[in-house]
């Protein structure tokens, strides 16, 4: 009975060994991978203890799914030694303005009865490619600029990358880098007479003076309209009508943070607290029939499926998707 307890002992023991063994050089291919530097050892103690608890997160979900448990599978990536709050505060930014009046009032014809199975604008040239919004609370400024990229290759047959960093500079009513709104950046492109290419206004993530240039413009816009609050067949109908759609979603969940593939849902996701901007590109429904919104984000091509979310639709408007809906009007 004793030697049979020591020898299991000792197993567990050897295991666990192997686990940190393992873990080590994880930790290090990680680091190089991702090109990490800490100030010292007790900062990468830190880092290291926040990725083994999502490394391992990730590792226990994972089985799960393969169980059948989770429609979708996590990965490690880029953010893997950050905490999700510190990935919301330093990456999102979506500000909902307070006191604003919303104008529901759709122009568009919501009883369409056959909307088709799959829209997805990657397909039909509207969608440029997935950007990085590095730590700035930028994501309503992409979000925005993903929606008129959208109408602009619509109405003139161009994809042409649209420049972030002109409304981080000069959208007065909303806050930079520090957050903003998708309908104040429609307002101010609206009002300002346009807004600069990619090209002629670069990223830069950090607020700067605005140096919108005329010259440099290449989208003008006639206003913008918002979709129904919580209406998720109000946003299939714009989708399929008009283009890809700004929204604002809940992205404070980890599996959030490390979604790898599959159609997301997390029962954690709270629509009542919208917190980051994305851009809704088309919808669809995958051979197990697990409808979803095809979602580009802008935490880079590392993130999720090449910087793309599949997330689960007419699931009780799931993470809050269809409660801050809009797009330009062009
Ligand atoms: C609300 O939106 C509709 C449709 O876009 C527009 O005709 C109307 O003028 C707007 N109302 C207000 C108060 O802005
Ligand atoms: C706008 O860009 C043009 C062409 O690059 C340049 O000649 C002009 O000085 C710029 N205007 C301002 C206000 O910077």
């Amino acid at each position: 009975m004793l030697s049979c307890v020591c020898v299991l002992l000792l197993a567990a023991s050897a295991l666990s060994l192997l686990d940190e063994a393992a873990l080590d050089a994880q930790w290090e291919e990680w680091k190089s991978t991702h090109s990490r530097e800490y100030n010292g050892l007790d900062e990468e103690w830190i880092r290291r203890t926040i990725w083994q608890k999502n490394a391992r997160m990730i590792e226990a979900h994972n089985m799960e799914a393969a169980l059948g448990m989770h429609s979708y599978e996590l990965a490690m990536n880029h953010l893997g030694d950050m905490t999700s709050e510190e990935v919301v505060e330093k990456m999102t930014g979506l500000q909902i303005p307070l006191n604003s009046v919303r104008n529901f009032s759709m122009t568009l014809d919501h009883k369409v009865s056959k909307l088709p199975k799959f829209v997805d604008y990657r397909k039909k040239g509207m969608v440029t490619p997935v950007k990085d919004q590095g730590s700035c609370g930028s994501c309503w400024a992409f979000s925005s600029a993903g929606a008129l990229e959208g109408q602009l290759a619509k109405t003139t047959g161009q994809l042409t990358d649209l420049s972030p960093q002109n409304l981080v500079d000069c959208v007065k009513e909303n806050d930079g880098c520090g957050g903003g709104y998708m309908t104040n950046a429609f307002k101010y492109v609206q009002e300002n007479g346009g807004i600069d290419s990619e090209a002629a206004y670069p990223y830069v993530g950090q607020d700067e003076q605005c140096r919108y240039n005329s010259t440099g413009m290449a989208a003008q816009c006639k206003g913008y309209q918002e979709v129904p609050e919580g209406d998720e067949h109000a946003l299939a109908v714009a989708l399929f009508k008009v283009g890809p759609v700004s929204v604002g979603i809940d992205a404070t969940q980890t599996t959030f943070q490390f979604y790898h593939r599959g159609v997301y849902y997390d029962s954690n996701c709270n629509k009542d607290d919208i917190n980051h901007a994305v851009l809704a590109v088309g919808y669809g429904v995958n051979t197990k029939g697990k409808k979803y919104w095809i979602v580009k984000n802008s935490w880079s091509e590392s993130w999720g499926n090449k910087g793309y979310i599949l997330m689960a639709r007419n699931r009780g408007n799931l993470c809050g998707i269809a409660n801050l809906a809009s797009y330009p009007i062009m």
